[in-house]
């Protein structure tokens, strides 16, 4: 593979645009963000991320103080001159549940007329499949190639995972244009690259991503089988993952899966089966079996309140819909922490660094604050510093010293030894409510 050095377009700073923007210019290319939002090119030009993301930062700061990334809300300033354009704009969920390519559609519209001949632009963003001709059709431009290349990012690790690729997968129809896509990656790890159609493109993506949460439903579900029949789901999901047909990635139990990508791509997956005459059942019944998760994970801190919760305290901790994001997108944390302040709870939450401002939840600085007065410490989301809190001191300062750990980090024995009833997912309940004497586990 070549390493030549190009000059690349991203519309849209949101997740995916900027990490591929500050990751591009770390590959040595030239990079230019078109945005809408002034404040965020502002912010970008000052070398200032406008997301939290590990690393991010860092990275933005240097190739703007370097003159590699610019940003601006002026057409005219990125797309001209530019050998690839990559689109990086939102497709949220249409009220049907497929994928709405307005923004899509309307940036195609916006970038055609700047176009370079010969220029290539390419979905980043996670688009229906078939909307590669979509953009085709929009642009109306013979003379530009269009290319699918979906992104495979975690929020919390985009970096690593851009610079250290499982695969980096180009759809066109003109398989010298999917090479030159590749060769803009020159310099990422070592790596395999899938050059197919556009249509194989978009759908391994939605596929992906629709494994990966099927995955997590399977795996609540056998810790739900663990907490009925007896067994322990570390032990259980540690061992599966070792057989090297099954790998152990994506085999924590939790609340239910989350983010801006699972919740909606199932979704369009399943939609887009459908109107293409295949009902996806399995896939429809994953999607309902997490949103029974949310509802069950409510239930059992309920119970924990003693089946009374209006006016009890619950010290929540963690909002975002995982551990290293600020992001509280289809956040099983907030879903569950709504449907408490239903029932009448009053919850203090605790998250490093998301703030999604529920209605009657009042966000505080520390693990301790939140638990002042708690009559039950509901861990949601897995930041490690939730993992070394002092159990001795957070039992001094609750009602009652109960936890209900929907995450697994929590030391139970310590807890247990600090006077807390200890519920964990997919394991027996190591102490009594209350009195802290041992339980068996059930069978
Ligand atoms: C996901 C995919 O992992 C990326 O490959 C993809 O590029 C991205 O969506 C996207 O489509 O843009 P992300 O949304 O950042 O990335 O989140 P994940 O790390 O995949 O986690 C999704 C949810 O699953 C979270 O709620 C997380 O807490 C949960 N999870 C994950 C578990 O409950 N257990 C696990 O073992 C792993």
């Amino acid at each position: 593979m070549t390493s030549k050095k190009f000059s690349i377009g991203i519309v849209g700073g949101g997740y995916v645009g900027l990490t591929s923007a500050a990751c591009f210019a770390e590959l040595g290319h030239r990079v230019r963000v078109l945005d809408v939002d002034q404040s965020k090119v502002d912010a970008l030009l000052a070398g200032k991320s406008p997301i939290y993301e590990e690393g991010l930062e860092a990275l933005i700061q240097a190739h703007v103080d370097a003159g590699s990334l610019t940003a601006s809300i002026d057409v005219e300033q990125v797309i001209p001159g530019s050998d690839f354009v990559f689109l990086c704009v939102p497709t949220p969920s249409a009220p049907d549940g497929s994928a709405d390519l307005s923004y899509l559609e309307q940036a195609s519209r916006d970038i055609a007329l700047h176009l370079d001949p010969g220029a290539v632009v390419i979905n980043k963003s996670t688009v229906p499949v078939g909307s590669t001709y979509v953009v085709r059709d929009q642009l109306k431009r013979s003379d530009v190639s269009v290319a699918s290349n979906p992104e495979f990012l975690r929020e919390g690790s985009a970096i690593y995972d851009f610079m250290n690729p499982d695969r980096v997968v180009v759809g066109c129809v003109d398989p010298d244009v999917a090479q030159r896509v590749a060769d803009v990656y020159a310099g990422v790890a070592e790596t395999e690259f899938v050059l197919t159609d556009p249509e194989s493109a978009e759908l391994i993506k939605y596929a992906s991503n629709a494994y990966l949460a099927t995955r997590l439903s399977f795996i609540n579900a056998v810790a739900e089988v663990c907490e009925a029949l007896g067994g322990d789901i570390a032990q259980v999901s540690r061992a599966i993952g070792l057989d090297s047909r099954i790998g152990p990635s994506f085999l924590q139990p939790g609340p239910g899966w989350g983010g801006s990508c699972f919740p909606k791509d199932t979704r369009a997956l399943a939609t887009m089966a459908e109107q293409g005459g295949f009902e996806f059942k399995f896939l429809n019944a994953v999607i309902e079996s997490n949103e029974e998760q949310f509802d069950l994970i409510a239930r059992r801190a309920v119970e924990m309140l003693g089946d009374t919760p209006s006016g009890k305290k619950v010290a929540v901790l963690g909002l975002a819909f995982k551990a290293g994001t600020d992001d509280v997108r289809c956040s099983p944390a907030v879903e569950i922490v709504e449907r408490l302040v239903k029932e009448g709870v009053e919850v203090a939450a605790y998250d490093p660094q998301a703030s999604p401002g529920i209605e009657g939840v009042a966000e505080v600085a520390s693990p301790y604050e939140a638990a002042q007065g708690a009559d039950l410490l509901l861990v949601l989301t897995e930041w490690p510093e939730y993992g070394d809190l002092d159990p001795e001191r957070l039992a001094a300062v609750m009602s009652h010293a109960a936890v209900l750990d929907t995450r697994n980090v929590v030391d139970s024995n310590a807890y247990g030894a600090a006077g807390f009833a200890v519920r964990q997912i997919g394991r027996p309940m190591q102490f009594d409510l209350r009195d802290g004497s041992s339980r068996s586990t059930p069978t």
